[in-house]
């Protein structure tokens, strides 16, 4: 699969198979996070990867809004500095090369934000100096994904030259 099929093609699941996800694809999808780009190229971020279930069950119970990822076979947990004005990017776009490396290899995943500090520090050993920004939850697909994408059309969401300005003539 291409970078261009890859996002074409990648949906996000909160529901995923059974089917264990092989080490190698769990050992790619760091080294696509240790490979993404960072700002000045600070690397200011810690990739924690959780494959326990109760692990992952305690990831579900410190979250308010990605109780889904108990189900999930893997997850990592996106660390940032804070102190860096432009952490959250840094999280998305690691996130996004983990996201589609495990769908190169058939994997799916979804992400949540919605994260209890306090508890995630107490179960998970996040030091004070960071913030967990991003959860990332991975497993087979438990069902077919392909073709179901909403998204609004390129007309609504891009302009050419001058915000408003049809793209039409590109
Ligand atoms: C920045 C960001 C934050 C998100 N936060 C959550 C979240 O807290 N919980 C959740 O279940 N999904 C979360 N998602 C997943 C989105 O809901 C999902 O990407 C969107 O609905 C499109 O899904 P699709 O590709 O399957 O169409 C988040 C996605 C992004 C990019």
């Amino acid at each position: 699969m291409n970078a261009t099929e890859a996002v074409r093609t990648k949906l996000d699941s909160r529901e995923f198979a059974s089917k264990a996800v092989e080490p190698e694809i769990k050992r790619a999808v760091l080294e696509a996070a240790r490979l993404t780009q960072s700002g000045v190229n600070s690397q200011h971020w810690r990739f924690v990867l959780i494959q326990d279930p109760k692990n992952l069950s305690r990831l579900a119970a410190d979250s308010t809004t990605g109780s889904w990822v108990a189900g999930a076979n893997f997850a990592v947990v996106i660390c940032t500095d804070p102190t860096k004005g432009y952490h959250v990017l840094d999280a998305g776009r690691a996130a996004q090369d983990m996201q589609l490396t495990a769908w190169d290899s058939g994997v799916t995943s979804r992400l949540y934000t919605g994260i209890k500090q306090t508890e995630m520090r107490r179960d998970f050993g996040i030091p004070e100096s960071l913030n967990a920004t991003v959860v990332v939850g991975f497993g087979y697909p438990s069902h077919k994904l392909i073709g179901r994408k909403n998204r609004k059309p390129l007309s609504e969401v891009a302009f050419l030259e001058r915000f408003g300005n049809p793209v039409d003539a590109l």
